[in-house]
This record gives structure tokens, sequence and C-alpha cells, in this order.
């Protein structure tokens, strides 16, 4: 019997409500948008490109999911998944990406990193016997490694080109005339990357796609060659649509420049280029599929992105947190994100370039910049480089490809002090 104290008891869920963090600092101002990150105050963090740290409202937004999980894991995970399909917490973080993305939230796959999207992009196109993946030699080795296991798989062709012989000189129109024009007819899959880590070189996407669409326009529809971007250091970078940028599919991690939660990436495609797409781990985030398992029937309609996005139960609070990340790029603004990259980088290059001792290997011309800057230092080699500068408290490094390089990668949470700290380290090094 209830007395006149007792609570009622619910039987419906809440309907899914993704937690919005106060953003209690100034955008505007470049120290108070700092001070939202615990970065340890004593060093000039210049490796920006790698895992990030978190900014305040993600962190907030971590706690508050995992509270939530760690109180009645069953009822909140039910209620924020699984109970209202169409309101899923899922699709909020979605739609909360394609207001940065461009287009809509039915073609964003949620995954784990950068390494996930292209493994799951490459795997699911089916080739044939024959058919060629066309890469460049400047690809890092998640990339590579997703295009050759795909050629292999397949029993496709892998073939790679260079866009360029010195790295600091390369220019818009040769990179894209030589990858164009080095697409066959057997190419299936064009596989690039937007900035390159080698040597921080940016790949003009929208020029690329341009100059590809004059080659598709002329193919029946199964000869036409998809577009495949690495784009993880440029999103969160670059002030650019990544929907509008013309390529088929776009992976990036979210846990580097965009500042998100460790492990959470997307995948961005068009709605056709998903139809092309086969799955391959079983996905929680689409209706069909499981509906079709229970009604002992195979999936019904084209591929979609939801249905690549891969399953089972994942690391949920880190995944809802994913919004936060984008909250905050959106508070602070794309194009002033954008513009204080390339400031802080372009003061970093102007720096090394007056040192004789100094040889900078990216490119200074602003199309092809963004967060990256790559040098060497005469007679000493790029791993001793990073160490010497960490010894005097800043935080660089040495690149993992075969041909190295030091790299300073400078992002929203340094200041023009820290720019000067690290020249004048270098400086010393003559
Ligand atoms: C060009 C490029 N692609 C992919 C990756 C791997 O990213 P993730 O750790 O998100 O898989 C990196 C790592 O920095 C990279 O430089």
């Amino acid at each position: 019997m209830h007395t006149a104290t007792s609570v009622p008891v619910k039987t419906e869920p809440p309907p899914p409500r993704l937690f919005e963090a106060a953003h209690d600092f100034d955008p505007m101002d470049w120290a108070s948008v700092r001070g939202q990150f615990k970065l340890d105050p004593a060093l000039a963090h210049l490796s920006n490109f790698y895992l990030c740290s978190y900014p305040k409202p993600v962190r907030d937004a971590i706690d508050f999911y995992r509270d939530a999980l760690d109180r009645d894991p069953h009822s909140f995970l039910n209620d924020n998944m699984f109970a209202r399909p169409e309101q899923a917490l899922w699709r909020r973080v979605a739609e909360t990406i394609a207001r940065y993305t461009g287009g809509s939230f039915d073609e964003i796959a949620l995954t784990g990193n950068t390494t996930l999207g292209l493994g799951l992009v490459y795997n699911g196109i089916a080739l044939r016997p024959g058919q060629e993946i066309l890469t460049t030699t400047h690809e890092f080795y998640p990339h590579y490694e997703a295009v050759r296991l795909a050629a292999e798989r397949y029993g496709a062709t892998l073939r790679q080109v260079s866009l360029y012989e010195d790295s600091a000189r390369a220019s818009v129109g040769e990179m894209v005339d030589r990858l164009v024009s080095a697409v066959g007819p057997q190419t299936r899959v064009l596989a690039v990357t937007w900035v390159h880590s080698n040597f921080g070189v940016v790949l003009p996407i929208t020029a690329v796609s341009a100059a590809l669409a004059a080659v598709n326009r002329d193919r029946a529809p199964e000869d036409q060659v998809l577009l495949v971007v690495d784009g993880v250091h440029g999103f969160g970078v670059l002030d650019e649509d990544v929907a509008r940028m013309g390529c088929d599919f776009f992976a990036a991690g979210t846990h580097k420049w965009m500042l998100g939660p460790h492990g959470s990436g997307i995948v961005w495609g068009k709605a056709a280029s998903w139809a092309r797409i086969r799955p391959t781990i079983p996905s929680l985030m689409a209706r069909e599929p499981a509906n079709a398992w229970r009604e002992s029937r195979t999936p019904a309609g084209p591929v979609q992105a939801a249905w690549v996005s891969p399953g089972g139960f994942l690391a949920y609070e880190h995944i809802w947190a994913i919004a936060e990340a984008f909250r905050f790029h959106e508070r602070i603004g794309r194009a002033r994100i954008a513009e204080r990259i390339l400031a802080l980088n372009g003061a970093l290059k102007d720096g090394l370039a007056q040192m004789s001792h100094v040889r900078l290997l990216s490119p200074r011309a602003r199309e092809l910049s963004a967060g990256f800057v790559c040098f060497d230092v005469e007679g000493i080699a790029p791993k001793e480089v990073a160490l010497r500068l960490r010894q005097a408290g800043v935080i660089a490094n040495a690149t993992p490809y075969a041909r190295s390089c030091a790299r300073f990668s400078a992002g929203i949470v340094n200041s023009e002090a820290d720019i000067e700290r690290a020249l004048a380290v270098v400086r010393a090094m003559r």
C-alpha cells in the first residue's frame, strides 16, 4: 500500500539525453582555453598530433557517464542505447559530429581509432583478382598495411606512387597530376592521406577528388574509382567540411587533434559509398541486421554507416563523450582553431628556416600546411634531437618512418612562449 510519502515506480525509461558540460572558459582567450587542460605547465607540449590530453568538458562527460554506468549499468545502457533505438545516444553523438563534418548523421560510423576505420573500409570493399588499389609512398604504417591486407585478401594488386621528391617544395598541381595520372584501367580504389605525418605535407583532397571525378565520368559505375582518405591529421586542424571534399570514405581518430576520448574515431562516407561496403563486425547501432537475425533472414536494403560501426558493447562512457569534444571545437570555432594552429606552426617554421644547421622538411606554403613541422638538425640523429628537447622541457618526437626526422606539432594548447622556448633549444644545438 502506498503511503503519502512513497515514491511512485517509473514505468517509462527517461528519454536518452546527451550530457552537456558547462563551458566555463572564454573561447576567445587562448590562455583560458589552455586552462581547460591538465597538461603539466612546466613543459612545452609540442606533440599535439599524438594522443590528446582531455579538455575539461570531455573529462566531465566521461566522468558523468562512468558514474551513471557504475550506479546501474543495465538500466543506463538499456535506456540510452536499446530501449528507444530512434533516440539512442549514439545517434545524438553522430548528429553532433555531423554539424562539424557537414552532411548528415547517418553518413557516420563510430569506430575506435583511425586504424580500425581504415581496416573496416578496406576489408569491406570487395575487389576482384586483377583489380588494383593505388596508394602513395607517403602513407603511414596503418594505412599502408590496411591496403596491403585488403589486396592480399582479394587477390588485388597494390601500386604506390610518389607525389613529390622534395617535401619542402611539394606543389598542389604536381601532387594531383602525379596521383591522378597514375590511375589505370584496373584501379578501383585510390588510397591517400590528407596530411602526411612523415613531413607534414597537406594533400588537397578537394582537388584530388575533382580530378578523379573527371576520370570516373567516363567509367561504368562498377569500374569507378573510390577515393579513401586517412584524414586524421587534418580533422580538428583544418577548416573544411569533410562532406564537401568529394571523397568516398574519410577515416579519422577523434583522440588526437579533435581532443576526444581515447579509443574513439569515425568513418564518414557517402550513402552510395556505404552501399558498396560489406560490414566486417556485427553492429549494435543498426536495427536491420539484428532484426534480420531474429527473423531468420538476411539483412535487407543497402548497407549503411551504422551497419559498419563495430559492436558489441563498447566503452560507452568514451563513445558518448565524443560529442563534448565536437562541442568544444564548435564553441571555439573551427576557423579560429585552424588559424591558430597554422600561425603557431608557421612561427616554428619561420624560426627553424633561419637556422643554418637546420633543414626544414615541411612546406611553408599555407595551402600545404597543417599542424606538423618536420626538420633535420645537422649532425644530430632525430631521436637525439627529441631527447635533448625533452631534457629541456620541450615535448617533440622523432618520426617512426624509415626516413626519420625530428617533428614538432603545435596545437591550441600552445602559446607563443612555447614556440620561442622550442626554437631556443634547437638554436643551441648548433
Ligand atoms: C597518418 C596517420 N594515420 C593513422 C594514424 C593512426 O591513428 P590511430 O591511432 O587513430 O589509429 C597515425 C598516427 O599518428 C598517422 O600519423
